[in-house]
């Protein structure tokens, strides 16, 4: 079956793709499809934004469409930046300044936890909408460590792996990350939902 991608970030695309190819998803690009919505998030919750998100794309293509709204929630912030993660600090900012903002918010603040958390939404165009979430626990780093990923990967550190996940390759990252959590809650979702409809998800 193929699913559209409710995003333009490379990173996601990159690390969703596999996974979803694993249970017979093939992830089709807005920009492929020659779609270059981008919708404001404008929700209060993940869920809301993701929701909001692949909406948008499934009436535009007529065609099931997949979102992830992620964000990281720091324990010494209140759980902030939370659903603001990706404007934190403002418009304009590069990913690099963004997590290096964070980086200051927490010089002298040795309560370093930190959680990654990933909503996914499928909606379909029947109206139907599957919703699946994972989280990460880590902490956030001293300073930035390695180079891979996207985002604030070199900052955000897995106790469990001893690395950032700009340090782990992409399988590592996809065997612990916050996203890759979701995508497997949503496959035994996806699989119940094919099965109670008749689809073949190779068709
Ligand atoms: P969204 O596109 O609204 O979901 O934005 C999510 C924000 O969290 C962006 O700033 C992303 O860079 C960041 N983010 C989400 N997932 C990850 C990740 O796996 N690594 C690093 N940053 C992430």
């Amino acid at each position: 079956m193929k699913i559209v991608l409710a995003s333009h970030n490379a990173g996601k695309q990159k690390e969703m793709a596999p996974i979803l190819e694993q249970f017979g998803v093939e992830l089709v690009l807005q920009s492929d499809l020659g779609l270059h919505i981008d919708v404001e998030e404008t929700g209060s919750t993940f869920r809301e934004n993701a929701l909001l998100k692949a909406q948008a794309v499934m009436r535009q293509t007529n065609m099931p469409a997949i979102s992830d709204d992620s964000g990281l929630m720091v324990d010494a912030l209140n759980g902030a930046p939370g659903v603001y993660t990706a404007r934190y600090g403002g418009e304009g900012l590069t990913d690099e300044q963004r997590y290096r903002l964070l980086l200051s918010a927490l010089i002298g603040q040795t309560n370093r936890a930190a959680h990654f958390y990933s909503c996914i939404v499928c909606a379909f165009p029947s109206g139907e909408v599957l919703t699946a979430q994972g989280v990460c626990d880590g902490t956030i780093a001293f300073a930035p460590m390695g180079a891979g990923g996207f985002g604030y990967d070199p900052i955000f550190f897995v106790p469990a792996l001893r690395k950032t996940f700009a340090q782990m390759t992409p399988e590592e990252k996809n065997g612990v990350s916050h996203r890759a959590k979701a995508l497997a809650a949503f496959r035994s979702e996806f699989e119940k939902y094919c099965r109670e409809k008749n689809i073949h998800v190779d068709e």
